[in-house]
């Protein structure tokens, strides 16, 4: 089969099978080509409750078909690929934030949706990375525990001055791979370009930075932007995307490291086996795991959306 006879099977098999598919802008470019939607993590979660199809797969990582099957029970919750699971979603046990909420019990807890579903039951409202400021801001709380991340939790803390942000030791291990050398070697090889980067990078980068957002909000910039030349730093395949998005504009990588190994798992073939139901990942939740993990999805909408 080539690469295109796949991509004609699978649209016929997803309409024919009634199944959506949402594709994180960190999939691979041809997997792009067979989505019903495409975006960052808060533009899939609005998708994911909105979807009329039975059957949702998620193209992505796990946390991500967790969140889906949350907010839409009913639905058959698919995973594009078995072991697509995200480090910083496990960084933290139930255990240790039981412990931390006992150490600080007058903070609001703030889970980056990145989190396990077993994590987002022990919380009060989940963020992701384009709703975070908002919705800290939006917090009655002023006292606020931020799990996992603490580089997206500095850049909060920053642009919310007025909150007191309590951060854990945890973050994205693909993000924190660049490191302020590369963005001084960046510039010095291409002076004319904007650097964008996700808020996931450490503080030091996130500071050197002209703009800092979520994976879609890096891709509306660039598409926006009069400038034609950007040196992003965020997970390289938005680097392809943005080629293919403004052929006209030169993109580079803020380091060639910055590569989610999970996200890169899913490859065309696992989302055909998924939608002809040759092999199939089904994301199971118990039910009181998703009513309580509801709770801080539901707030973050809410939150969201003052
Ligand atoms: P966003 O899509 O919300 O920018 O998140 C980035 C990410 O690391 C997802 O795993
Ligand atoms: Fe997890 Fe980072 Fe990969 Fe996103 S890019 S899935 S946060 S490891």
């Amino acid at each position: 089969m080539t690469v295109q006879q796949m991509k004609d099977e699978i649209l016929r098999l997803k309409a024919e099978n009634d199944i959506c598919i949402l594709v994180h802008a960190y999939q691979n470019h041809d997997i792009f080509e067979v989505a019903d939607y495409i975006g960052d993590s808060y533009g899939l979660s609005e998708k994911a409750a909105a979807a009329k199809q039975k059957t949702v797969l998620m193209c992505g990582v796990r946390f991500m078909a967790e969140t889906v099957k949350i907010l839409s029970p009913e639905k058959t919750v698919l995973l594009s690929h078995e072991d697509a699971g995200c480090p910083m979603a496990e960084q933290l046990s139930v255990q240790e934030l039981r412990e931390l909420k006992a150490k600080y019990p007058d903070y609001a807890v703030a889970a980056y949706v990145n989190t396990t579903a077993a994590l987002k039951c022990e919380c009060d409202v989940c963020v992701t990375s384009s709703s975070a400021v908002k919705i800290i801001k939006n917090i009655e709380n002023k006292n606020i525990l931020f799990i996992p991340d603490c580089n997206l939790g500095s850049w909060v803390a920053e642009c919310a001055p007025d909150k007191n942000i309590k951060l854990i030791n945890g973050g994205c291990p693909t993000h924190m791979r660049i490191t302020p050398a590369d963005v001084e070697k960046a510039k010095a090889a291409h002076p004319g370009a904007l650097v964008l980067v996700h808020p996931e990078c450490k503080s030091e980068v996130t500071k050197l930075a002209d703009f800092a957002g979520s994976t879609t909000e890096i891709m509306d910039f660039a598409k926006k932007s009069d400038c034609s030349e950007f040196i992003i730093g965020t997970e390289n395949s938005i680097i392809e995307h943005l080629q293919y998005m403004c052929p006209d504009k030169f993109f580079y990588a803020l380091s060639k490291n910055c590569v989610c190994e999970n996200m890169k798992l899913t490859t065309l073939v696992d989302v055909y086996n998924a939608v002809s139901g040759k092999k199939r990942c089904e994301v199971v939740l118990d039910d009181e795991t998703i009513r309580l993990a509801k709770k801080s999805l539901d707030e973050m909408h809410r939150l969201g959306s003052m």
